[in-house]
């Protein structure tokens, strides 16, 4: 960065000002492990959207100013800076993490006028990214990391070798494995190096932006954005889970969920009338498969007109709602962005009188196309329209609706990309589409968890497709229009445990796959993978064949069930991880090298999982299979169904006929467990049961209502378990809820 000489500097409690020959740059210590590095060459006093208050600790820390460089120690890192901003990141070790990489980019010849016609002629896609940002800083590439982290991006668990952009996109075609961008910008990387620790880089910059991960050069990686500051926080932890839980704490965690919505859901777009949703749930029970909701996607509405309902085809308003609840049924509904422009339309005419809509560089509503045809969008951005947008949701509540599904909220639009001017709103400040378009999706997330939260008193189901860094404090995500082909199934592993370690600990995929036909054994294999996720749907689209379980035969339906009870047997242990979640952000699903990376054989396994630390889950993701190789890291393991011991720090080759998940249970694990139900709230919770894998066993449990917020006022228990000599040791950490009359031991 040409940016000239280190003149001078200012220290002001937590906060440094360096003054360069042509900009200034600021430092802020927010932790002894957290260090903010502002280059404001767009705007000083820029609010961060996904950092929602100061986090910034009293910290001690050392700065010096000698001989023309800045050098900031903590008890944890030392950073180095010289003229024109180079900076070095050190470790306490000292080893070097992060620093600058003094060479230009190596920018790819530009291509001939003849040559993209050539191109273009077949189809090819000219489109090229081949310039220096605007906003641009490069790293030296050791040669030794690993990148992880980033959200939802295709391809790998380690991004090694891929660039993305951070532009939150709708791609309802095949989302294949060097896809730049999908719905979600997460900013956000973790690298692990084999010498030194870990880090974490977040770039909070909300335009457009694009990390390169050693896609041009093996010599350098780098971040680039078209507009805002040069904004990044710096992390450093003894290892990986410290990284998620600093992330985790600038950004925050997702809050406690009500308990069912973490059991199974079923939809398609669509169900096309209230005897579709009442047929498919009748089906559900006779097929004895635990199902929470039939979920409401567009169709329900009166011609796609939000907060609407569609009376004529989905009967009086609530009655079907009512009626199902009588056999457990939660009501789930779609809710998307887009507003139709249509006079006596209530949202349309409060929105316009109101001045809640975007507008265009004329002062002009702005008005795209989504399902209702023309359509105008809200300006999220603002409070007053977040809470009016929230405050509509009574209108389905007031029905018993008891989730939101927030979708196209990219924003997607049908008739071309909305322009980068049209005019939105951050708060009072008046900007444009290129800085709101990737918290578009936030905001809106943000209007409909305050909403609901508001009206129902209970803890918000809120599912969104877009999102920013931050979004996990107010919705779950799952991972869009994916589709019915063996790639997305095993996608679906690095992507959500990338997501988990991105602060998303409650995602998952549209099981079966979303666009294309499914079959038997892609559907089972997926409902497999997906067991221990915690969003947990079967989805599809219209045109498609039918995909719940029935339609492709009995041994289907019996595999399909057995995988959802086993997700229901341990729910208990999903809603642990996520009781722990809250406090350290650690993910439920996550990858091997999360918790063993002193092993590099864990480094880039695509294709298993944890969920917490007690199993391990590598589903069958080819075609075919049924054998499968499985790395056990050290420790011993247990294979859940057929309680062989085996010893980790070894590959082994499972057995997996087509309805057999591997799965293996850490030796000294004690792991709580329900016997499963047809959906939560059917039988009282009254027995909890123990799976204690060893001789010598540890655990933990939590246990609130799984409701409300009354477990923030003390009514939760928090057990702790061990296990020896043939007997069970239960202490009560906390007490302030009723506990079970029974708990019962389980041998592995
Ligand atoms: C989008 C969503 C999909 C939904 C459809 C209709 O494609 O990603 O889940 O079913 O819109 O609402």
């Amino acid at each position: 960065m040409n940016i000239g000489k280190l003149q001078n500097t200012k220290k002001n409690n937590n906060r440094v000002e360096l003054t360069f020959e042509k900009s200034k740059i600021y430092l802020e210590v927010i932790t002894e492990n957290i260090v903010r590095v502002l280059n404001p060459c767009w705007k000083e006093d820029y609010e961060s959207i996904a950092i929602e208050k100061d986090k910034s600790v009293d910290t001690d820390f050392n700065f010096e100013f000698k001989s023309g460089k800045v050098c900031l120690t903590t008890s944890s890192l030392k950073l180095e800076i010289g003229d024109n901003f180079t900076f070095t990141f050190i470790d306490k070790n000292g080893i070097e993490l992060l620093t600058t990489y003094s060479g230009e980019r190596k920018l790819r010849q530009t291509l001939s006028e003849k040559s993209k016609k050539l191109l273009e002629a077949e189809g090819h896609d000219v489109a090229d990214e081949n310039k220096d940002y605007k906003v641009q800083v490069l790293f030296k590439r050791f040669g030794d990391e690993y990148f992880y982290g980033m959200g939802d991006k295709t391809g790998f668990l380690n991004k090694n070798g891929y660039k993305y952009e951070n532009w939150n996109s709708d791609i309802p075609q095949l989302h294949h494995e060097n896809m730049p961008a999908l719905y979600k910008s997460i900013p956000y990387v973790m690298v692990k190096k084999r010498s030194g620790q870990p880090f974490g880089l977040f770039f909070d910059n909300t335009f457009h932006s694009y990390m390169d991960f050693s896609k041009e050069s093996s010599d350098y990686y780098y971040y680039g954005a078209d507009n805002g500051n040069l904004d990044f926080y710096f992390m450093i932890g003894d290892k990986l889970p410290d990284i998620v839980e600093e992330y985790s704490y600038l950004t925050g965690r997702a809050p406690m969920p009500q308990l069912w919505t973490l059991g199974y859901h079923q939809c398609r777009w669509g169900y096309e009338s209230a005897e579709d949703i009442r047929r498919i749930a009748h089906k559900m029970r006779e097929n004895k498969i635990p199902c929470e909701s039939v979920q409401y996607d567009i169709d329900y509405m009166e011609g796609y007109r939000v907060f609407t309902w569609d009376e004529e085809n989905y009967e009086p308003k609530g009655e079907l709602i009512k009626e199902l609840s009588k056999d457990g049924f939660k009501a789930v509904c779609i809710i998307d962005p887009g507003v139709k422009k249509d006079e006596g339309y209530f949202c349309y005419d409060e929105g316009v009188e109101k001045d809640f809509f975007a507008k265009d560089t004329d002062g002009e509503i702005y008005v795209n196309e989504v399902w209702p045809g023309d359509a105008v969008y809200p300006d999220f951005g603002r409070k007053e329209v977040r809470d009016w947008w929230g405050e509509n949701h009574k209108r389905l509540a007031n029905m018993g609706m008891q989730g939101i599904w927030n979708d196209m909220n990219e924003p997607a639009s049908f008739r071309g990309p909305l322009p980068l001017d049209v005019q939105f709103h951050i708060g009072d400040r008046l900007t444009d589409h290129s800085e709101v378009h990737n918290v578009y999706g936030h905001f809106m997330s943000k209007a409909t968890f305050e909403g609901m939260k508001k009206i129902t008193g209970k803890r918000p189901l809120v599912i969104t497709r877009a999102c920013y860094a931050g979004t996990q404090k107010y919705s779950a995500v799952w991972t869009g229009d994916n589709q019915s082909v063996w790639s997305h199934l095993r996608m679906l592993i690095p992507q959500l445990c990338n997501l988990g370690m991105s602060g998303f600990t409650i995602a998952g995929t549209d099981i079966g796959g979303f666009g294309g036909d499914s079959n038997p054994e892609l559907l089972s294999r997926w409902i497999e993978a997906a067991a221990f996720c915690t969003f947990f749907r079967n989805h599809c689209a219209k045109g498609q064949i039918m995909q719940e379980p029935w339609e492709f035969g009995n041994k289907t339906v019996d595999i399909y069930r057995k995988y959802v009870e086993l997700h229901y047997r341990f729910l208990p242990y999903i809603y642990d991880l996520l009781r722990i979640s809250q406090e350290t952000g650690a993910p439920v699903m996550r990858p091997l090298v999360y918790s063993y990376e002193n092993d590099p054989n864990t480094y880039e396994l695509n294709d298993e999982f944890l969920v917490g630390d007690n199993i391990l889950v590598a589903p069958v993701v080819e075609q075919g299979a049924t054998k499968r190789m499985v790395y056990l890291p050290e420790g011993t393991w247990v294979d859940y169904w057929t309680k062989e011991r085996i010893s980790g720090g070894q590959y082994i080759i499972a057995d997996a006929p087509l309805d057999v998940l591997p799965m293996y249970i850490r030796e000294g694990s004690i792991t709580p467990m329900y016997a499963p139900v047809q959906y939560v709230g059917e039988k009282k919770y009254d027995t909890l049961e123990l799976l204690i894998a060893g001789d010598t066993a540890y655990g933990t449990h939590y246990q609130d209502n799984g409701e409300d917020y009354k477990y923030l006022d003390g009514e939760y228990n928090m057990y702790s378990f061990k296990y020896a000599d043939g007997k069970l040791e239960t202490t009560m950490e906390h007490e302030g809820y009723e506990r079970y009359d029974d708990i019962k031991v389980v041998r592995i």
